[in-house]
């Protein structure tokens, strides 16, 4: 996982959480470009199904997996690396980005909003790492990569829940990088501003073009991967470059 070859993920297997759509599925899709197998999770079969067909449809020869877990569930995050290891054989890399939002002030905010919202984009993750980090470490190894969002630097009204799981998520991210990078696993957060998907209930759309892409965030996850052993860029923030006015 340290040059800048072609099909540089060759033999490596990762997890791809939240992957049947949007960044997860961009995501997905690089790293079996890169040469990489890769496994997707998400909460829908169906869209699961059709995310699978859309990985092996683009480019890359790797193996692709998909299987139904909810990440809230500390449980279904076990099973999901016991799955990668039986139909992977490995867990190399681990993309925490399944993640919701709901927005609403705090007086107006559902008790149930904040707790979907805390247990999938915090607790998930937890659960996730918790259960890949004895994998990777017998593997000698590993990345980490958690998707978190400029949301948690810079929170803003309405967004209670959202900001303050992701300002957790970064914490959690640097204090794991501490714990486990003794053990060659590095640990990495990007923080995306805007990116054009279906998050929050939205639709990708051609007026949202000023937006990033999905792509954008998977080819920052791509770079990342890309650093040579020796060096771990621990967090990378990705702008639009050009604003909406
Ligand atoms: N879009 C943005 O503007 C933006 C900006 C910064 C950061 N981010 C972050 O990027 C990540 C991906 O967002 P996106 O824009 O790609 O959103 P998206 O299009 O809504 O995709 C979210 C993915 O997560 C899955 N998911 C949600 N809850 C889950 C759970 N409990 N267990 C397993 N999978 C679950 C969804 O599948 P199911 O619904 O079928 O489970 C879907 O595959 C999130 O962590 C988000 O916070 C997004």
């Amino acid at each position: 996982m340290t040059d800048s070859s072609s099909a540089f993920l060759a033999g490596r297997a990762a997890i791809v959480t939240g992957g049947s759509r949007g960044i997860g599925l961009a995501t997905a899709m690089a790293l079996r470009a890169e040469g990489g197998d890769v496994l997707v999770c998400g909460r829908s079969g169906p869209a699961l199904d059709r995310a699978r067909a859309r990985i092996e449809q683009a480019a890359g020869a790797g193996r692709v997996a998909a299987v139904v877990a909810d990440v809230r569930r500390h449980d279904e995050a076990q099973r999901l690396v016991t799955a990668a290891v039986e139909q992977l054989g490995a867990v190399d890399i681990l993309i925490n980005n399944a993640g919701i939002g709901r927005f609403a002030p705090v007086g107006e905010l559902g008790v149930d909003a904040w707790v979907e919202t805390i247990e999938t984009n915090l607790s998930g993750v937890f659960y996730c790492c918790r259960a890949a980090i004895p994998v990777m470490t017998r593997r000698g190894g590993g990345w980490i990569i958690n998707i978190s969002s400029l949301a948690g630097k810079h929170p803003f009204a309405g967004g209670v829940a959202y900001c303050t799981s992701k300002a957790g998520l970064n914490a959690l991210t640097e204090s794991l990088m501490q714990d486990v990078r003794g053990d060659g696993i590095r640990v990495s957060c990007v923080l995306p501003g805007s990116v054009n998907t279906e998050f929050g209930g939205g639709r990708p759309s051609a007026d949202a073009g000023w937006k990033l892409a999905a792509s954008d965030v998977a080819r920052a996850v791509v770079d990342l991967l890309r650093h040579p052993a020796r060096s771990l860029p621990s967090r990378v923030e990705l702008r639009p470059s050009t604003p909406r006015k």
